[in-house]
C-alpha cells in the first residue's frame, strides 16, 4: 500500500482515528426543559435549527440582570462580599439547552464500535441516544466521548444532549451549549485507544533523536501492529512491525531512530506525523495518527530551555471567547488571534483557566506558540457559589487525566497547570490536593513540568504548594521576584499573570496622572476615578492587585532567572469588567488588544518589547483632543528605536531616549509584601520616551526616530481628523474558504483619509452574496448593543464586522451610518 501523507490534512485529523464524521449541522436546539427531549420520538419540528458549534447565550440582549454575583474577592482585599454585575458577560447563559440530531447508521457500521465526542459541552452534559441515558459529564471546558454501539440501531438513531448552565457558575462568561465540535469516530472493535497514543522524544542530538512511543490498542485476537514515522515533507523516516495478541487490551512500546531530525521550535515548527496501523489476516482495520514534533525542554534555576536554547516566556493569559462570536469554538478565528499576537511578539500561551479547544492547541503546534494547558480555576473551595468546587471531588481525576491524554502529544504544551489562584493557598492546602493533583499528571506524563498560578505568594510559598509543583506561577508580584529567589534559592518561577492596567482603543482622559491615577487595594468598586466607563489609557488605572507593564519588565530584566510572564490577557474577552461591575460595562479591560481584535496604544509597547523582528515606532495619544486645545498633555512614545523627535505642527519638542533604571525602585524590602499598584513616571520612562508637556494644537504632530547614529529610520505622523467623509470597509484577509468565518474592519474617515477617531455613531450592517452577518463589536466594553443584530454604533471611529460564508463566490458587504454608505464586494470564497 502506497502512503501519501499531508501533514496538513493531518493535523486537522488530530489524534483521532480516521473515520471521524463531524456532527455539525442538521441540529435542534430549544432553551426549553422538555421532559421527553431524551426520547427518540420526541417530536422537536418547532425547535430552533442550529449548526454547531453554537453558544445559545451570545445572541440574546445584554442585561446586567443577569447573573449578578454577590462576591467577596479577597484577592482585592475585600473584607465583605460585594454584588458584581456583568461578571459573565451580562449575557443569559444560564438555563437549559437542550440539543438534537439525527444520525444514520448502516448494518456493518455496528459491527463497529462507534463513539461519540464531544471537545466540550457547556456544561453540565447529559447524554441521550434513542432515549438511552449514555452517559454524563459537568465540566462544560473537558473533551469526552462515550461508546454508543450498544444503543444504535441500523437507520436513523437520535442523539439528544441536555445542557444547564447554574449561576454563579463562572468568573468569566463561559459560553453556553455545545460549543465546540461533536463528531462521531467509527473504528474496528479492535483499535487504538482514543487518545491512546503519547509520543515523546527522550534523546535528542544533531545527529538523530529517538522517538518513544507509548500505545494502548483494545480489541481481541492476533494481529500486525505498524509504526511508521513520517517526516514533515511526509517521508518515512522509521518504521516497526510487531505481531500481538490482544485480549482486552494490550500496552505496546516501540522506540524509533530518527536520523537528522528537524527540530519542533517557535520559528520552524516542523511536525512529524507516527502513523499506527492495526492489521488482521493481511488488512488493515484501524489506523491512528499521531502529530509530535521532536524538540527538548528542560527547566533549570537560570530560565526554560527549549532545544537547549533560553527562551523567556513572552506570553499572554487567553480566555475562550471570541468577543462578539462568543464562545463557539471557530479555528480561524483563533488562528486570527495568533496572528495578531505573534505580531505581538507573543511566543508563549497560557490558557486560562481550562482545558482550550483541542484545534487550538494543533495550531499553537503549526505556529510554533508554547502553551501552558490549565486544568483548573477551584479546588474544592470556590469562588463562585456554583463553581468547579462543587464538582471536584467525583471529577477532578477524571478531568485532569482526560486534558493530559488528549493533549499530550503536542510540542507546543510545556507545563501542565493544576489550578489558578486555587482558594486552597488561604488555608495553607490542608488536604495537601496540591500533591494529589501533581501526582496525577506524573503517572501520565514525566516529560514536562508541573506548575500552578499563585496569588497568595507567600501563603503558597510558605505552605509548600509553590515548590510541590516542578515550576511555580505567580500572578501580579514584581516587586518580590528577588526576595523569592533570597529566601526559596530552589525554587524555579515565571510570572503566570502580570499586569492589570486598564484601557479602551483611542479613548484619553486629562489631565493625565502618572502617580496617582490609581485604584487601591479593597476599592475596586470605587469606579469614579473614570464614571463613563473609559479608563485613563496612559496605562495609569490599574485594578487594585495590578500595575503597568513597565513594573514587569522592569522587575523580569533585573531578576532575569524569571522564566518570563504571561500577561492578563492578550484579547480582551466578554466578562470580568473590572473595575466596572456597576451595570456599565460587559468586558474586560485589561489586554493590548481589544475584544473585536484591534489593538490599543499598549500593544505597541509589547511589540517594542518582545518583536524582535519589527521596527516600532508609535505614539499617543491620537491628535484630535479639541479638548485639549492650547493645554498640556505628555505624549508618550513605544518604540524600538533608539532616539525619537516629537514635532507639534513643526516645532521640535527634542530628541529624547528610554532611561532605563539598573534597579527598579519599586523593589518589595520584604516578601510579605506583595502589594502592586501604579505607575510611576519613572517606570514610564525606562520603556518609552516622553515629552510631558507637550502643547496640544490641531494641526500634526510627527515622531522621528534616530538610530545610535542620529540617522533618521523612521517617522510616524498623527493628524487632526476632519469631518467624516466616507466609510472604509476592509476585509483583513484575501480569499477564504467555504465555511469559514471573515473579518472586516469599519473605519469612518475624512477626506485625507484619518480615522475620525470622535466618530461614534451608529451604523447598519447588509451582508449578501457568498456569506451571512454572524457578529459585530467596536471594542467598547460599555457597548451593549445585541451583538448579533446588524446595527453597531462605531466606537472611536471603528468597528468590527464577522460574516460567515456559505457558498462559493463574492461576499457582499454593505455599511450605512447617518449620510455615509459604503459597500465591498472584494472577498471571495473558494
Ligand atoms: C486574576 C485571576 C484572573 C483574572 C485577573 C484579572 O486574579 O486569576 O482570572 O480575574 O485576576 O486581573
Amino acid at each position: 500500500m502506497k502512503y501519501i501523507i499531508y501533514p496538513i490534512v493531518f493535523l486537522w485529523l488530530s489524534i483521532l482515528p480516521a473515520q471521524e464524521i463531524e456532527l455539525l449541522k442538521n441540529w435542534k436546539f430549544t432553551n426549553y426543559d422538555y421532559g421527553g427531549a431524551f426520547q427518540k420520538d420526541f417530536n422537536d419540528e418547532n425547535w430552533d435549527s442550529v449548526t454547531i458549534p453554537h453558544d445559545w447565550a451570545v445572541k440574546e440582549d445584554f442585561n446586567f440582570t443577569h447573573d449578578i454575583q454577590l462576591t467577596m474577592v479577597i484577592q482585592d482585599g475585600e473584607t465583605k462580599p460585594k454584588y458584581r454585575t456583568g461578571r459573565t458577560g451580562a449575557l443569559p447563559y444560564v438555563g437549559i439547552g437542550w440539543y438534537r440530531t439525527n444520525y444514520e447508521v448502516s448494518a456493518s457500521d455496528l459491527e463497529q464500535k462507534v463513539q461519540l465526542m464531544f471537545d466540550g459541552a457547556m456544561s453540565n452534559a447529559k447524554v441521550y441516544v434513542n432515549g438511552n441515558y449514555v452517559g454524563e459529564r459537568p465540566f462544560g471546558y473537558i473533551s469526552f466521548y462515550f461508546d454508543i454501539t450498544k444503543h444504535l440501531t441500523p437507520d436513523n438513531n437520535v442523539i439528544a444532549v441536555r445542557l444547564e448552565n447554574f449561576s454563579s457558575q463562572s468568573r468569566w462568561y463561559p459560553g453556553a451549549g455545545l460549543y465546540r465540535k461533536v463528531s462521531v469516530v467509527k473504528t474496528n472493535k479492535t483499535h487504538v485507544k482514543t487518545w491512546g497514543t503519547f509520543v515523546s522524544t527522550p534523546v535528542i542530538t544533531k545527529k538523530s533523536a529517538t522517538v518513544n512511543l507509548d500505545l494502548e490498542i483494545l480489541g481481541e485476537g492476533n494481529c500486525t501492529v505498524v509504526n511508521e514515522v513520517f517526516t514533515p515533507q511526509g517521508v518515512i523516516a522509521a518504521k516497526s512491525s510487531k505481531e500481538i495478541k490482544i485480549d482486552g487490551e494490550q500496552k505496546i512500546s516501540e522506540d524509533f531512530k530518527i536520523k537528522k531530525p528537524k527540530l519542533w521550535d517557535i520559528k520552524t515548527p516542523h511536525l512529524y506525523n507516527l502513523k499506527t496501523s492495526i492489521l488482521k489476516e493481511g488488512k488493515i482495520i484501524d489506523t491512528y495518527t499521531t502529530p509530535f514534533g521532536i524538540r527538548s525542554i528542560r527547566f533549570e534555576l537560570d530560565g526554560f530551555y527549549l532545544n537547549d536554547r533560553k527562551v523567556r516566556f513572552k506570553g499572554v493569559n487567553m480566555h475562550h471567547d471570541f468577543g462578539p462570536v462568543g464562545a463557539a469554538f471557530h479555528k480561524e478565528l483563533f488562528v486570527r488571534q495568533m496572528k495578531k499576537m505573534k505580531e505581538m511578539g507573543v511566543n508563549s500561551i497560557r490558557f486560562s483557566h481550562n482545558p482550550p479547544a483541542p484545534e487550538a492547541l494543533d495550531i499553537c503546534d503549526e505556529m510554533g506558540i508554547l502553551a501552558i494547558d490549565e486544568a483548573f480555576d477551584e479546588w474544592q473551595i470556590g469562588k463562585v457559589l456554583n463553581g468547579y468546587s462543587k464538582q471536584f471531588d467525583l471529577w477532578a481525576k477524571k478531568d485532569l487525566t482526560d486534558m493530559i491524554l488528549r493533549d499530550r502529544n503536542h510540542p507546543s504544551v510545556i507545563m501542565w497547570s493544576i489550578g489558578n489562584e486555587i482558594m486552597e493557598q488561604y488555608q495553607k492546602d490542608p488536604n495537601d490536593i496540591t500533591s494529589y493533583l501533581n501526582d496525577i499528571v506524573k503517572t501520565l506524563d514525566t516529560t514536562r513540568a508541573t506548575t500552578a498560578g499563585f496569588n497568595s505568594a507567600n501563603n503558597a510559598l510558605q505552605s509548600g504548594m509553590a515548590s510541590t509543583v516542578d515550576v511555580a506561577g505567580f500572578n501580579y508580584k514584581p516587586g518580590i521576584y528577588h526576595k523569592i529567589r533570597e529566601h526559596y534559592p530552589n525554587l524555579k518561577f515565571y510570572a503566570s499573570e502580570t499586569g492589570g492596567s486598564l484601557s479602551t482603543r483611542n479613548s484619553y482622559k486629562f489631565p493625565v496622572n502618572f502617580d496617582t491615577a490609581q485604584t487601591k487595594r479593597g476599592t475596586s468598586l470605587n469606579t469614579e476615578l473614570y464614571p463613563d466607563g473609559q479608563p485613563g489609557n496612559y496605562e495609569n488605572t490599574n485594578v487594585p492587585w495590578g500595575y503597568s507593564p513597565y513594573k514587569e519588565f522592569a522587575s523580569q530584566d533585573y531578576n532575569d532567572f524569571v522564566y518570563g510572564e504571561f500577561v492578563w490577557t492578550g484579547y480582551d474577552y466578554l466578562g470580568e469588567p473590572s473595575p466596572y461591575h456597576t451595570a456599565k460595562s460587559r468586558s474586560s479591560y485589561f489586554a493590548p488588544v481589544d475584544m473585536v481584535g484591534m489593538e490599543k496604544d499598549k500593544f505597541y509597547l509589547y511589540q517594542s518589547e518582545w518583536n524582535e523582528e519589527a521596527e516600532v515606532l508609535h505614539f499617543y495619544p491620537h491628535w484630535t483632543l479639541p479638548e485639549m486645545k492650547g493645554k498640556e498633555i505628555p505624549v508618550v512614545c513605544y518604540t524600538t528605536y533608539e532616539k525619537a523627535e516629537l514635532f507639534v505642527n513643526g516645532k521640535s519638542y527634542g530628541i529624547k531616549t528610554k532611561q532605563k533604571q539598573e534597579v527598579p525602585e519599586f523593589l518589595a524590602e520584604n516578601i510579605e509584601k506583595e502589594a502592586s499598584g501604579g505607575t510611576t513616571l519613572a517606570q514610564l520612562k525606562a520603556y518609552a520616551i516622553v515629552w510631558e508637556n507637550v502643547v496640544y494644537e490641531p494641526g500634526e504632530a510627527v515622531v522621528v526616530g534616530y538610530d545610535k547614529k542620529g540617522e533618521k529610520v523612521g517617522q510616524t505622523k498623527r493628524v487632526t481628523s476632519g469631518e467624516p467623509h466616507s466609510i472604509k470597509i476592509e476585509s483583513e484577509v484575501p480569499t477564504l474558504n467555504k465555511g469559514e468565518v471573515a473579518v472586516y474592519i469599519v473605519s469612518v474617515v475624512d477626506k485625507e483619509d484619518n480615522i475620525c477617531v470622535l466618530y461614534n455613531e451608529n451604523m447598519h450592517i447588509e451582508v449578501n452574496g457568498a456569506a451571512t452577518f454572524l457578529a459585530s463589536g467596536n471594542g467598547d466594553p460599555t457597548n451593549v448593543q445585541n451583538l448579533s443584530k446588524p446595527e453597531r454604533r462605531l466606537f472611536n471611529g471603528q468597528a468590527v464586522i464577522f460574516v460567515k460564508s456559505n457558498n462559493e463566490g463574492a461576499i457582499g458587504i454593505s455599511v450605512k451610518s447617518k449620510n455615509l454608505n459604503s459597500t465591498n464586494t472584494s472577498l471571495i470564497v473558494k
